[in-house]
């Protein structure tokens, strides 16, 4: 045998073996390189909508106090303001995050979320409007619209007799409003699964669900959104079996099958300007309004927690509060707008 062939043969060897060793571990670092760079992504891109209590501390100091003054003045003047205010902010959280996306008007061609489909009750835009104003007389460009919706929100509740909580700031406005992407919100017909699922997508627990849903104390709700629980529910029932009889027949009153004016509807419960426990008394005697009310009572989890609710005010809105906090997290935009009705 050439004694330089078998060199060649060792050494071939040698390559190969060390290249085995080499192999996984250059893979290794490339694969840790990816995950490090993916984490340091991650933290740029979170620490760019970082929420903090003090985020306006050195530009505009006072921004919780000028809107909680705008805000107050409104509701005073108006009651069903508050319960607008919560919604549209509910509403904008769920659409690319709390971004004031729902603020926008449609332009040109593109159908803003406003304009699309479950937005009968949204209504009040002019109190974001007037407190933004105020905001920028004292600190121009500084505030975003989706703060203030977090604000007035906050507001909206302690002003109803409700809790109140410290709003941490720092949200963008986003440039983006489609009509289309409304059918992303939860449909009042959902089922618990359905309920569950559409949270979670947010990062929202079942336990949020409940809480949050008590937002439902709050407001009114027109005929369109529960008049498949109270007229030819399904082959079998009439009417929703889930639904008290006295409540379906005291809803068909108030909906007429002919006739029925374009703004019929009911309150959400006895007390529609009053933040309080009632609406988890009334799930527990099936006098809700929507499927979605009435199945936190279908899992043993959320149907216990319905219980707790009822029977302590303070229990709930100690939840509420925080899974308010969880719920305006969701940050989304890019931008200080200047008018909250368009993108700058
Ligand atoms: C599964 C989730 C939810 C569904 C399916 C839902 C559905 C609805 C529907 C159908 C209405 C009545 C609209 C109308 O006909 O005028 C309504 C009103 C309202 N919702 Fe919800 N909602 C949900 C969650 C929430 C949350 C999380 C909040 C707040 C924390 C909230 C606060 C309100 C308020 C305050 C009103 C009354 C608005 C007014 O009177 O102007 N909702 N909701
Ligand atoms: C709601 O959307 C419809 C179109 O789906 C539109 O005609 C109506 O003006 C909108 N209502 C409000 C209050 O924006
Ligand atoms: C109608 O709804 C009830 C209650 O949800 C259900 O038990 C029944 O099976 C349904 N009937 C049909 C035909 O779907």
């Amino acid at each position: 045998m050439n004694p330089s062939k078998i060199e060649t043969s060792e050494l071939l060897c040698k390559i190969k073996v060390e290249s085995q060793v080499r192999l996984p571990s250059i893979s290794m670092v490339f694969v840790a390189a990816l995950f490090l760079s993916s984490i340091v992504i991650f933290l740029i891109s979170s620490a760019g909508n970082a929420l903090s209590l003090n985020y306006y501390e050195k530009t505009c100091p006072d921004v919780d106090s000028i809107v909680t003054n705008a805000v107050n003045k409104a509701m005073m003047k108006d009651r069903k303001v508050p319960a607008a205010l919560l919604r549209m902010h509910f509403h904008d959280c769920f659409i690319r995050g709390c971004d004031a996306s729902v603020l926008l008007n449609s332009k040109g061609n593109n159908k803003a979320e406003k304009d699309g489909p479950p937005n009968a009750s949204l209504h009040a835009f002019y109190v974001i409007d007037n407190a933004k104003k105020e905001v920028e007389d004292s600190c121009p460009g500084v505030v975003s619209c989706a703060d203030i919706l977090a604000l007035a929100a906050r507001d909206a509740v302690a002003f109803s007799g409700g809790p109140t909580w410290d709003v941490p700031k720092g949200r963008k406005d986003g440039r983006t409003s489609k009509a289309s992407e409304t059918t992303q919100l939860p449909s009042p017909t959902f089922n618990i699964y359905q309920l569950q699922q559409s949270f979670s997508q947010r990062g929202l627990s079942m336990d949020d669900v409940v809480a949050l849903l008590g937002g439902h104390t709050l407001g009114f709700s027109h005929c369109s959104s529960f008049q498949s629980r109270i007229r030819n529910f399904n082959a079998t029932h009439d009417i929703d079996p889930s639904m008290h009889p006295s409540f379906a027949a005291s809803l068909r009153s108030v909906c007429p099958k002919t006739n029925m004016a374009k703004n019929a509807g009911t309150t959400m419960d006895h007390s529609p300007t009053t933040f309080d426990n009632t609406y988890f008394k009334l799930i527990l005697q099936k006098k809700v309004l929507f499927s979605s009310d009435q199945a936190l009572l279908s899992a043993p989890k959320t149907r216990d927690l319905v219980t707790k609710f009822a029977s302590s005010k303070a229990t709930f809105t100690k939840a509420f509060a925080s899974s308010m906090i969880k719920l305006s997290s969701i940050t989304g935009g890019q931008e200080v707008r200047k008018d909250c009705r368009v993108v700058n």
